[in-house]
């Protein structure tokens, strides 16, 4: 096996050789030809069902199957250390493509640690998709379990205050329920969930994957069986990413590791600056000792990643320093080239329950490649000048 950059760079580029090309083939059909009913329809079956083509079969739609996806999922499910990968329009689709098949199987009630991503919590909490659940903290697991419990469902670091779980601790609890891990945060460059015991790995491939803000997608990395019932759902609901966006994401792997280690340095850098400065009440940063109380920087983790949040005197103060800042960008998403700053208490997480939403001084910072002392003095700029 090779290391995890090599692999960055070679996975998902089997055969092109072969092909007698050297950039990975972008394959924008919508249809393929079939060689006649029956064995089109052979084809058709097998794919709508949650299978892979036979050598030399008809991928019938792209809805499917189709190989530039293919060569992404291929990349992903390599650098995350699972069995197989099955990609979607969006982090949230693919959320969405696990809920409906835990639903499928009887299973629809969900423990759900927080805080998560505010469309994540939303989605649950709203029921829309037919799970019931249950938001708890990490030592309030295993009293949640029900007999109809078919996911336990954390990030880690998690959005928006970064804070860390141990994963292994969490499916210990889970006693046999499935774990799911969103693992946008932290990428398989820092974080490979899947050694620590969890069956799904979940990425909003739209942040770090991509990482130039120009593509969106969602994935899940899984065993086998999962992914046959995931692939499943995707063929029957229509939630698939699209061969464009997969091209970009897949070409995004080749640089994450490099990007990923870069960011965090300045991520690291910055964070110890912030946090001693007077008008920063508190800096939320998995590289500062007490965001990490169980010492999984290190052991779980290879990094504290790039993106850190921070809190204010006051919620007015806080939600003046997006709109003073000149270099960075105040939007939301993460994880591209270019720094963001916003408030998840008024965006990000606006959709979640009162008693959790996010602290009402806070921000959250996406480190992006820039030098970081000019990120610095942008932040520090807008800190002071909209005290
Ligand atoms: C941790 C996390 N998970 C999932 C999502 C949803 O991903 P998408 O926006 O690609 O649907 C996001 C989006 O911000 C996120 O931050």
């Amino acid at each position: 096996m090779f290391g995890p950059d090599t692999t960055a760079v070679h996975a998902g580029r089997a055969g092109l050789t072969a092909l007698g090309v050297h950039a990975v083939p972008l394959d924008l059909s919508t249809t393929a030809p079939l060689p006649n009913v029956h064995d089109g329809g052979a084809a058709y079956e097998r794919l709508a069902t949650g299978g892979t083509p036979e050598e030399g079969q008809s991928t019938v739609y792209q809805r499917l199957w189709n190989p530039t996806v293919a060569r992404f999922e291929e990349g992903l499910a390599q650098l995350e250390r699972a069995e197989q990968a099955v990609s979607f329009a969006t982090g949230m689709a693919a959320l969405s493509a696990v809920l409906l098949a835990a639903v499928a199987a009887g299973k629809g009630h969900v423990v759900a640690v927080r805080p998560l991503y505010g469309g994540s919590d939303h989605l649950l909490a709203t029921a829309l998709l037919g799970t019931t659940v249950t938001f708890v903290q990490p030592a309030e697991v295993r009293a949640a379990l029900r007999p109809d419990t078919g996911l336990v469902i954390a990030e880690t670091p998690a959005n928006p205050d970064l804070r860390l779980l141990d994963i292994a601790a969490l499916v210990r609890e889970a006693d046999g329920v499935l774990v799911l891990i969103d693992n946008t945060f932290a990428t398989p460059v820092l974080q490979r969930p899947v050694e620590h015991g969890a069956t799904l790995v979940l990425h909003s491939a739209t942040k770090f994957i991509g990482g130039h803000g120009d593509a969106m997608g969602g994935v899940v990395a899984t065993d086998a069986a999962w992914a046959a019932r995931l692939r499943q759902v995707r063929a029957v609901t229509g939630g698939l990413l699209t061969p464009w966006p997969a091209y970009l994401l897949h070409r995004g792997l080749a640089t994450m590791p490099v990007r990923v280690r870069a960011q965090q340095e300045s991520a690291n850098k910055i964070a110890g600056t912030l946090a001693g400065h007077e008008l920063v009440e508190r800096v939320l940063y998995p590289g500062l000792p007490e965001c990490d109380p169980l010492g999984l920087v290190g052991s779980q983790m290879a990094g504290p990643g790039s993106l850190l949040s921070f809190e204010l005197a006051s919620a007015e103060h806080a939600e003046r320093v997006p709109g003073a800042v000149s270099l960075i960008t105040h939007a939301v998403s993460l994880g591209g080239i270019d720094t963001l700053i916003q408030h998840p208490a008024g965006l990000t997480h606006r959709p979640v329950a009162a008693e959790a939403k996010p602290h009402a001084a806070m921000l959250r910072v996406s480190i992006g490649l820039e030098d970081p002392a000019d990120i610095l003095a942008d932040l520090v700029a807008a800190i002071e000048a909209s005290r």
